[in-house]
């Protein structure tokens, strides 16, 4: 009897010891697995449209627990709790960073050559640093306005740093946060269903979906960017007056979703810009134009 129980005892005490040997690994299997999925990692993360209230939880952990952050100088002034103690880098003011990306100098003449050349410097400085900070097994959060998939600036992230899989961490895009200060429908026009997110054609950037092509729908059309470079209000409502009835209603929404300085200013094609001083509009600015807004 006493024999049995000895062999009980000893049987039970060894499976004891398989079964924490057995949990002991798994455990260092998950550790391992957390660890590396904290390490040597690329994030792309929209922060929302600019107001710190509307950035979204898990871009705010990423930016947590980030070694690194690439930003815009003027991100900072949002999200300067978050990035307190943060190493910062940001491009030079005045550089795009974007522009460029994936072509060569001989693509490029006079003034385009050089903001190439500027940008390509730029590019190169943070491709440097962010590859040295992955190697140390360190994460970088690329941080980007709204949504960093929609006319994001640092979307070539995702070409550049490929191998590395970078982690894309959706956002507010201001598009969201203008419908709303807009209170309407925006796919619900009295004749159309759909919404074009478009912006200006510049020189040298030209792709075959022009302003003029796509006002030819008379869909709803959000133009991102108006003011970028020479383009002007004048020549953008000129351009859609040839397609659109000119009693159409046109919208501007500047920094939109922020509590205290969002505006919007509404008219129609025929009397929009007796209403505005597209000057002294910001950046920050999105144009809504088609008849959802009646
Ligand atoms: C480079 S694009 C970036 C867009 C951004 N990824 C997004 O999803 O909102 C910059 C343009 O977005 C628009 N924009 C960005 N923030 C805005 C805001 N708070 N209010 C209105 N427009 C904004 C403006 O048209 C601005 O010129």
């Amino acid at each position: 009897m006493i024999f049995r129980r000895r062999r009980l005892a000893k049987f039970i005490g060894v499976c004891l010891v398989l079964l924490f040997a057995l949990i002991a690994s798994r455990n260092l299997v998950a550790g391992d697995v957390s660890s590396d999925s904290k390490r040597g990692r690329i994030y792309l993360v929209g922060v929302g449209p600019g107001d710190p209230e509307l950035i979204t939880i898990r871009a705010m952990n990423v930016i947590r627990g980030a070694d690194l952050i690439v930003c815009w100088e003027g991100m900072r002034e949002g999200f300067d709790r978050e990035l307190e103690g943060k190493k910062v880098i940001q491009p030079p003011k005045g550089v795009w960073i974007w522009f460029g990306y994936g072509k060569k100098a001989s693509d490029f003449k006079g003034k385009e050559l050089d903001k190439f050349r500027r940008s390509e410097k730029a590019r190169a400085q943070i491709i440097t640093q962010v590859y040295r900070t992955v190697t140390d097994g360190k994460t970088v959060a690329f941080l980007s306005h709204g949504d960093p998939l929609i006319y994001g600036p640092w979307v070539w992230v995702l070409k550049e740093f490929k191998e590395i899989k970078p982690i894309v961490i959706p956002g507010l895009s201001s598009f969201n946060a203008a419908n709303a200060a807009l209170r309407r429908g925006v796919t619900s026009g009295k004749g159309t269903k759909s919404v074009i997110l478009t912006m200006p054609d510049l020189p040298g950037l030209a792709k075959t979906d022009t302003i003029d092509k796509l006002a030819s729908h008379r869909a709803t059309m959000v133009i991102f960017m108006p003011f970028v470079r020479h383009t002007k209000l004048v020549d953008l409502v000129q351009r859609l007056s040839a397609h659109y009835p000119i009693e159409t209603p046109i919208a501007l929404v500047s920094y939109a979703g922020f509590k205290k300085k969002e505006a919007v200013i509404k008219g129609t094609l025929s009397n929009i810009l007796s209403k505005v001083d597209h000057q002294k509009l910001p950046f920050e600015t999105l144009v809504y134009v088609g008849d959802f807004l009646n």
